[in-house]
């Protein structure tokens, strides 16, 4: 089958604002041929100056992720015949989020350098601890991460925040929380929720819908919150936030954008916010926070939320 596939190409090496443009080249596509098979066709045989990167060619790796059709895939385990004929055209462009090197091939600091950053080893603990399968399970997603990147190139919160973590780094730290055999889960814990930790993400759930091995990265970043915060571990904005939200569908049963400002960024900084809050009230955006009554039905709201107390009340903290 002939396909023409587009690439996106840069060059920054000895020039940083080098624009990108694209390059065509028609090729001829077999079925079973995966789409790193012919971009290594084409640098075999055309276009040697073409660059991409690439390991094992059996999707263990996480060299190989890139755009392909905007969206981030592993070039070896996609299918190049289907994927044109899902989207009518192959278009492959360098993973966002991180810096090119040449063409298809980024720099992997984000998120080798967040693995450095949340310490990738266990501290063990004063006596030994059997795992059981139930034990093993609860960290088996975040053992299957490959490292490579898509999840970081999708997220909204590193997109704002070069600083942040990020949720490749973040699913690897709750393979370290949540294994019972961790020494030092409170002092993570603690670091984990400081600037730039735990509560910088927005819950976009791209980094969950684009991991190529099903790691769940916002799974782990809510079990890394969830037990901070059973840890006490509570003096920063986003876990402020959350527990003003939990308060605010106690007291109404929806949120009450008005109070949890406050409780979450407190009297001075609240005042701060005033005009925003009263631009959002006159687009109708936020309810007036004198007039906010409860919704009908909130007992049962109320009854669920206690029941949730109660459950969470019996998980132990290990
Ligand atoms: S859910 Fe959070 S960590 Fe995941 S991509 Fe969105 S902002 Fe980033
Ligand atoms: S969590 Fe998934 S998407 Fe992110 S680096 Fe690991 S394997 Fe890749
Ligand atoms: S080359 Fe290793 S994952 Fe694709």
């Amino acid at each position: 089958m002939e396909i023409t596939v587009k690439v996106k190409r840069c060059n920054p090496q000895g020039n940083a604002d080098c624009k990108p443009s694209w390059q065509s080249y028609d090729i001829k596509a077999e079925v079973g041929m995966s789409v790193l098979e012919v971009l290594l066709d084409v640098i075999a045989g055309v276009d040697p100056s073409l660059v991409c990167r690439r390991s094992c060619r059996s999707a263990i790796c996480g060299s190989c992720a890139m755009k392909i059709n905007g969206r981030p895939l592993l070039a070896c385990d996609t299918q190049i015949i289907e994927e044109y004929e899902k989207a009518g055209r192959i278009e492959l462009e360098p993973l966002d989020n991180h810096r090119v090197i040449k063409d298809l091939a980024v720099f992997q600091e984000p998120p080798w350098d967040e693995f450095d950053k949340i310490i990738p080893y266990l501290n063990e603990k004063d006596k030994d601890v059997a795992m059981t399968a139930e034990d093993e399970h609860a960290i088996d997603a975040s053992q299957k991460c490959i490292m490579c990147g898509s999840c970081n190139s999708v997220c909204n919160a590193l997109e704002m925040e070069k600083n942040y973590l990020g949720p490749a780094a973040l699913a690897k730290a709750w393979r370290f929380v949540g294994d019972v055999r961790e020494g030092k889960k409170e002092k993570r814990l603690d670091r984990l929720s400081q600037e730039h930790g735990i509560w910088d993400c927005v819950r976009c759930v791209h980094c969950t819908e684009y991991c190529p091995k099903d790691v769940a990265p916002l799974s782990a970043i809510e079990r890394l919150r969830d037990k901070a915060m059973a840890y006490g571990i509570d003096d920063n904005h986003g876990a402020k936030h959350s527990t003003a939200m939990v308060d605010s569908i106690r007291r109404v049963g929806r949120l009450d954008e008005a109070a949890m400002t406050f409780k979450t960024l407190g009297l001075l900084r609240s005042i701060g916010m005033i005009p925003f809050g009263m631009k959002m009230e006159m687009h109708g955006k936020m309810p007036h926070p004198v007039v906010l009554p409860a919704i009908d039905g909130i007992d049962e709201v109320r009854k669920i939320m206690d029941k949730r107390e109660e459950e969470k009340k019996k998980e132990e903290l290990d």
